[in-house]
């Protein structure tokens, strides 16, 4: 199967056809979920006579201008997307901005990349075949993860980080790794789809955390292991300071207790929560419900 990477370097029209047909396997119109046919530069839905472009090898399925999100966070990446600010901060982002987020707002020494990739990929587990990486920025879980039996299908919403992360599968010579610009509230895949997901370092970002998390369960199989990695309202780090929760808010985002994070994941049909807590850093495991099998989840063969 062509590597998205094959995709950049290619100036040939018709390495990026075959790419284009492959992938469409794994991706569904973000609005119905119907199936996807190639299209010209894209992939189109004929249920909503919408066509999604692929912007130098990255599917955009992002149609709305998101400057005029109700959300913040969202209204700031639209705002700054693709220009040098963003760009550089994506460059830097695993290796200057990791480090000194997971000590400065989780508590000193509480935890590091590594050991949170090393969690992540636990959860996963061995099982090969499709796995979701939401919210992927560069890849940083997914690409670690991704192998010649494990496809990775990583999101965001915004094109700095998912060219950063072409970038690092390009250099590294990762195999199956994709990307793809969508939000988690309107992901482009069907039903029952992923044998595993992550979501790393952006629940806490989210407008409506059930809703997205019941999005993402809608993609994943029955049983299947969803890993999460957020930050906690746990004594630890700047995060025991009000006005650090007060800060989070304003931006648009959110600080949770662990309890309510599993109230939240229960009510989004998933069960098994198992958290592990790294002074304000939370990691939890928890299964999409077994009992919840989609309608449309063999509406079409795996790839
Ligand atoms: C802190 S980064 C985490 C990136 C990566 N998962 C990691 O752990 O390093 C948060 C990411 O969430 C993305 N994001 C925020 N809101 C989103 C949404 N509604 N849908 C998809 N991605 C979103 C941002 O663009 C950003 O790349
Ligand atoms: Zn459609």
């Amino acid at each position: 199967m062509a590597t998205q990477s094959s995709v950049i370097e290619s100036t040939v029209p018709q390495a990026q056809d075959e790419w284009t047909r492959q992938s469409c396997g794994f991706y569904s119109c973000p609005k119905c979920k119907q199936d996807l046919e190639p299209a010209y530069d894209g992939f189109s839905c004929r249920v909503c006579a919408t066509t999604y472009p692929i912007l130098r090898g990255i599917p955009d399925f992002i149609l709305v201008n998101l400057e005029e999100s109700r959300n913040r966070s969202l209204r700031v990446v639209g705002k700054n997307d693709s220009r040098p600010p963003l760009d550089f901060m994506a460059s830097v982002y695993e290796t200057w901005i990791y480090p000194y987020v997971c000590n400065l707002y989780g508590g000193w020494h509480s935890t590091s990349l590594e050991r949170l990739a090393h969690d992540i990929a636990e959860i996963v587990g061995s099982r090969d075949g499709l796995i979701l990486d939401v919210a992927c920025g560069p890849g940083t879980y997914g690409r670690r993860i991704a192998s010649e039996s494990k496809t990775v299908l990583g999101i965001d919403i915004c094109m700095s980080m998912l060219r950063q992360g072409v970038q690092y599968v390009e250099k590294g010579h990762i195999p199956n790794v994709y990307f793809a610009r969508a939000t988690v509230e309107a992901l482009p895949f069907r039903d029952g789809l992923f044998d595993a997901a992550i979501c790393a370092g952006s629940l806490n970002h989210f407008s409506d955390t059930v809703l997205a998390l019941r999005e993402i369960g809608r993609t994943m199989k029955a049983g299947a292991p969803l890993a999460v990695m957020c930050f906690a309202r746990i004594n630890s780090g700047l995060m025991k300071y009000k006005w650090i929760l007060d800060g989070a808010e304003r931006g648009g985002g959110h600080i949770d207790t662990v309890a309510d994070l599993e109230r939240y994941v229960a009510k989004a049909d998933f069960e098994d929560f198992r958290p592990r807590v790294y002074g304000s850093v939370l990691v939890f495991s928890a299964r999409k419900s077994r009992q919840s099998i989609s309608v449309n989840a063999q509406r079409r063969p795996l790839l």
